[in-house]
């Protein structure tokens, strides 16, 4: 309050923090001379309606609903790839986290053509085998789905038509590290023009 008087400059300011200091004492003296017995038990129930616990259990519920959703369209052990009426996959290159235990991969054929004429499938393996797989596709005929018997096919999908789809799930342990691994399909003809990279990152 003596300072009011000898610092023009905040006058305005220090008036306001004064009227501000005058008028705090007063609310609180006039709710505490008017309603002692009536704010704590106020007081005491607002403490007893506000706790954390309402709340954290109201977080709780989104939060351990979101990582299910999440996972179901972003899991990135679980990939989806999409064929059709020509010969070509919807991707040409796969990478999937060494760390997936395993790894689904989901075919689907939106085309119409049956699979006599237009079939397809995911055939994985080492780069290096690609041709030969491709080729020996054809001589196991449709009755192995052009999929030859060979070690070193890693996974492979049946064979689908329009409107089908089929799914393979395998392990990632039993890929080499540092191996280029590629996808084709066995189909006969597709294989040259139908393939992609797989890659474990
Ligand atoms: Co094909």
């Amino acid at each position: 309050m003596l300072l009011l008087a000898g610092c023009g400059s905040e006058e305005s300011s220090e008036s306001e923090r004064s009227a501000a200091q005058a008028s705090e004492p007063t609310e609180q003296q006039q709710s505490a001379e008017t309603g002692t017995s009536m704010d704590q038990p106020a007081e005491t129930q607002n403490a007893e309606a506000e706790p954390a616990q309402p709340t954290e259990e109201a977080m709780a519920e989104p939060e351990s609903a979101e990582p299910a959703t999440a996972g179901d369209d972003n899991d990135p052990c679980t990939v989806t790839l999409e064929v059709g009426d020509s010969i070509a996959y919807s991707r040409n290159s796969i990478s999937v986290p060494s760390t997936c235990g395993s790894v689904t991969v989901n075919l689907t054929h939106t085309g119409t053509l049956p699979k006599e004429a237009m079939g397809h499938n995911w055939v994985l393996v080492p780069s290096d085998a690609l041709q030969d797989i491709g080729q020996a596709g054809m001589d196991v005929g449709p009755q192995n789905d052009y999929v030859p018997d060979d070690d070193r096919i890693v996974a492979a999908t049946g064979l689908v038509g329009g409107g089908q789809s089929t799914s393979v799930t395998f392990s990632l342990a039993d890929l080499e590290a540092g191996t280029a691994y590629s996808y084709l399909c066995t189909f006969p003809g597709h294989w040259s023009v139908m393939r992609g990279t797989f890659t474990v990152e």
